[in-house]
Order: structure tokens, then sequence, then C-alpha cells
């Protein structure tokens, strides 16, 4: 099936109660791996990419592998979203090669390093908002700013630097018209996240079910929720690596954060953990091999096994043939007359 709006598959999943794992992908392995754990779980997924994917894959390379999942995949709904848009005409490059989401990440200057003021971020926000919803376009804003960096994207620092403060967060939506809301909740980008199992003194989820509350209509949205597991760290550490000791968001917080309207929850490191450790042990305990397939293959089955178990926690699989995909020309068309515009119903105090 042609790609489908990210704003369709975070409706069908908020009526269900679930959440959608978005995968970051830089090559065709990746995407497969995303697939193939997809179609094991019948999930319906997001798969995403940075500016850093973008320029190491190369956009058209990327694009057509990403149209190539969708045509091998006809009962999987694949929403393609930009991660970390810096700026309007990022966005604009992504829509214009047939992204079906965006995220306009204005909590930071379009350099990716300095946070921006709350009115620059609204502004930029606005704007991409009225692009892409002109074309039938998803887009997730971010209010806040996550800690790390990713992708040479980030503030750096600790996440608790710049948790979003739930007024912000109402204003914020109501006046970009945001499909989804990207929140700081002390999370950070990368597999250093924390120092030991996060309780609620670094990992705010009372900051989430407030915002929730004010905007219980709003799609939100977990950045840097790896759970960066020790047994996956192990597997690096064991063939030869030199990962510190270290903790991710553990996966009973992002059910929690599903249960206060968490739709989207973004997934890197884990893959990457997962890749890089099955490459490690093939080197290590083969050295003598050097057909690339040797150790992508392991690497792929490797990585479809961290994101089939995520699909599953985070409840999407089984809900791949819920719903009839809408094109996104209807998509416009339901942005224009105001049937999908966002509307952040905002709740008492
Ligand atoms: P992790 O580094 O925790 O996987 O987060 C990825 C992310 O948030 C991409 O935007």
């Amino acid at each position: 099936m042609p790609l489908v709006s990210m704003r369709q598959l975070l409706d069908e999943a908020a009526k269900g109660g679930y959440g959608v794992g978005a995968f970051n992908v830089n090559d065709m392995e990746q995407i497969q791996a995303i697939m193939a754990a997809a179609r094991e779980t019948k999930s319906p997924v997001i798969v995403q990419a940075s500016r850093g994917a973008r320029a190491f894959a190369e956009d058209l390379y990327l694009f057509k592998l990403i149209q190539a999942a969708a045509e091998l995949n006809p009962d999987i709904p694949i929403a393609m979203h930009q991660d970390h848009g810096n700026s309007f005409e990022t966005c604009k490059s992504a829509i214009e090669l047939g992204y079906t989401s965006v995220m306009m990440d204005g909590s930071l200057k379009a350099d990716g390093k300095t946070p921006s003021t709350f009115e620059e971020n609204v502004e930029v926000t606005r704007k991409v908002v009225d692009f892409a919803h002109e074309r039938g376009v998803t887009v997730e804003g971010e209010i806040g700013v996550l800690g790390g960096v990713e992708d040479g994207h980030g503030a750096g620092g600790s996440g608790l630097d710049h948790i979003t403060d739930p007024d912000q967060a109402v204003e914020f939506a109501e006046r970009t018209g945001v499909d989804a809301l990207a929140i700081a909740i002390g999370t950070s980008h990368g597999a250093y996240k924390f120092t030991k199992k996060p309780d609620g003194s670094v990992l705010k989820m009372d900051v989430l079910i407030a915002i929730h509350k004010r905007l219980p209509n709003t799609h939100l949205v977990m950045h840097g929720s790896s759970s960066v597991p020790k047994d996956l760290q192990d597997v690096v550490n064991k063939y030869g690596g030199k990962l510190k000791e270290t903790w991710g968001v553990p996966v009973e917080e992002i059910q929690l954060g599903i249960r206060n309207g968490v739709r989207k929850i973004n997934v890197d490191t884990d893959n990457r953990l997962a890749i890089t450790g099955a490459i490690r042990k093939v080197f290590w305990e083969t050295p003598e091999k050097f057909d690339p397939r040797d150790y992508l293959k392991p690497a792929r089955e490797a990585m479809q096994k961290v994101v089939a178990l995520r699909m599953t926690q985070f409840g999407q699989a089984g809900h791949a043939g819920d719903y009839a995909p809408i094109s996104i020309a209807e998509i416009a068309k339901g942005y224009a007359d105001g049937s999908l515009t966002t509307q952040p119903l905002v709740a008492a105090k």
C-alpha cells in the first residue's frame, strides 16, 4: 500500500489505546529488519530518518528503499517520518520527496544545538504546519529540550536541563496546530541516559501525566526511549566493545506513558546496539570471514528481534489490519475543511 499518514496511524493508536514505535533507519538492512518485525507481529509502523541519515544514505536511495518496503508489504501501514527537522527548508524537502510526516524540532535553533525561544519555536513550527497540512502531511513539534546529541543534533547536557512546562505545552499545541507533540521529561538520545535505574527524580513521568491531563487529545511523543537493555550491552562488551555501565528508559515506564497519551515512541540506540553486538560476535568468533553478508545477516536478525519485541511491548502488534488507509489527498482535505485540524481540548488545571 502507499505510505500512510502518521496522523492516521496515531489516531488509530489512540482509539486502540496503544503506542507505535518509530524506528530510525540509515540503510537497507535496518529497513528490512523493521519490515520483517512488522510482518512477524502484524504491526503498523513508523520509519524515520534524521538529517544525518538522509545525508549518509543520500535522500533518493533511502526514499526508494522505503517505497520498496511499502510495495513489498501491502498489508502493513507505514508512515515515513523526518526525525528532528531543524528548519522549514529541511521539512519542506522531506515533504517534497514524499515523506508522509515531519518533525519540526523548533526547540533548538537551525544549528541543531542552541535552545530557541518559545516564540521562535511557535513561529517556525506554525509555518511548517501550514505547508505540511496543505499537502496532507503530519507534523510533530517539540516543546522543552531533550538531552544528549544524536547525529550531530541536540543541545547536549542532561535530560533534566529543559523539562517541558505543561502550561507552555498547552499554549504551543494551541498556537501551532501540531498533530503530535514531543515533550522533554528527562530522557536523552544515545546510550548514556541514566547512571542507575531511573526513578521519578530523573524521569519525569509526573510531568507527562500532567501534560496529558491538560491535552487529552494531543498525541504525545517520547524521544530518547531506548531501554538500553543489559543483555544488548553485554553482547557488545563480550566481543571487544567498551560500553560503560548505563541505563535507558524501562519499558514499564514507556507503557505507563502509553496509558497516558503517548502514541509515538522513538527508538534508535537499542537497534544500534543489537546490530553492533551481532557484527562484533562474527568478527570475534570467525575473524577469517570477510563477506559482508556473513555479518550483515545476523545484524539484521538481531535488530528484527529487538523491534518485534518493542512492537509487542508498545501494543501495536496485531493492529496492522485494523483500518483502511486514507489517501494523503483525503487527509489534506480533512485539514482544509477542519475535520482533521488538531483541536487540543484543554482540560481543567
Ligand atoms: P534513543 O537514542 O533512545 O534510541 O532515541 C532515539 C530518538 O529519540 C530519535 O529521535
